[in-house]
């Protein structure tokens, strides 16, 4: 059985208060699911609930880890408004970089994103790295790609299973040694038939994992 790699991603969502609400719900829900030697199980926060959900997780003995959603392309500094790679260390065990919705929106060019890269393996954070096709340019030093096609983000449409492992399949004779996870409207209904492809490591839910019970539920399915 292969170990699957599974990142919550919250994006612009959850309060310090609804974080720790997240945390205590799904510490409360059986079986009790964390990261073990079959699964790693990250949750991507906002900057603002890294610490509350850091905290909530220990207070509640979850073995889930943390992850980020950017960090800047700069070491500490005159960078007003940005939180730089050790900053984002004492909070996070990972970090997402090259998310479609921030190459779309914050303009993010692949030169900027491998300065990301270098700036996270600086500091020692492991980077999920997005991409929307198997020809984007993939830094050096990424752990995992996420191959994200930008019409199934959000859409409720996904991608079929066999053409996104086939996609994850040439991610990984690009990018030797990377693990490759597919991201776009995985629910706890559709997860398993992603996750069971070959060259799938595990997804990138972002919708479904804002409710403890509906994550909950994809880790289970996904497990099966
Ligand atoms: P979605 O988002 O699961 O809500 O489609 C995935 C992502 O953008 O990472």
């Amino acid at each position: 059985m292969k170990s699957l790699f599974i990142a919550g991603n919250w994006k612009s969502n959850k309060t310090q208060k609804e974080t720790k609400d997240w945390v205590r719900s799904f510490g409360a829900l059986v079986p009790r699911i964390g990261s073990d030697a079959h699964m790693t199980v990250i949750i991507c926060a906002p900057f603002t609930a890294l610490s509350a959900l850091k905290d909530a997780m220990v207070r509640e003995n979850i073995q889930l880890l943390v992850g980020a959603q950017n960090i800047s392309s700069r070491d500490a500094g005159a960078f007003t408004g940005e939180i730089n790679g050790h900053q984002l260390k004492e909070l996070a065990d990972w970090v997402i970089i090259g998310h479609s919705e921030r190459r779309t929106y914050q303009r993010e060019t692949d030169e900027e994103l491998s300065q990301k890269v270098a700036m996270a393996k600086a500091v020692s954070l492991g980077v999920i790295f997005c991409v929307p096709d198997a020809q984007t340019p993939i830094p050096q030093g990424v752990d995992v790609v996420a191959y994200e096609p930008v019409w199934a983000i959000g859409t409720g449409k996904t991608d079929t299973p066999k053409n996104a492992n086939a996609v994850c399949s040439q991610i990984k004779e690009r990018a030797s040694g990377v693990r490759v996870i597919y991201g776009g409207s995985v629910t706890d209904e559709n997860v398993l038939t992603f996750v069971r492809e070959s060259s799938i490591d595990g997804v990138l839910p972002g919708g479904a994992s804002l409710d403890p019970e509906k994550f909950h539920k994809l880790l289970v399915a996904a497990g099966e």
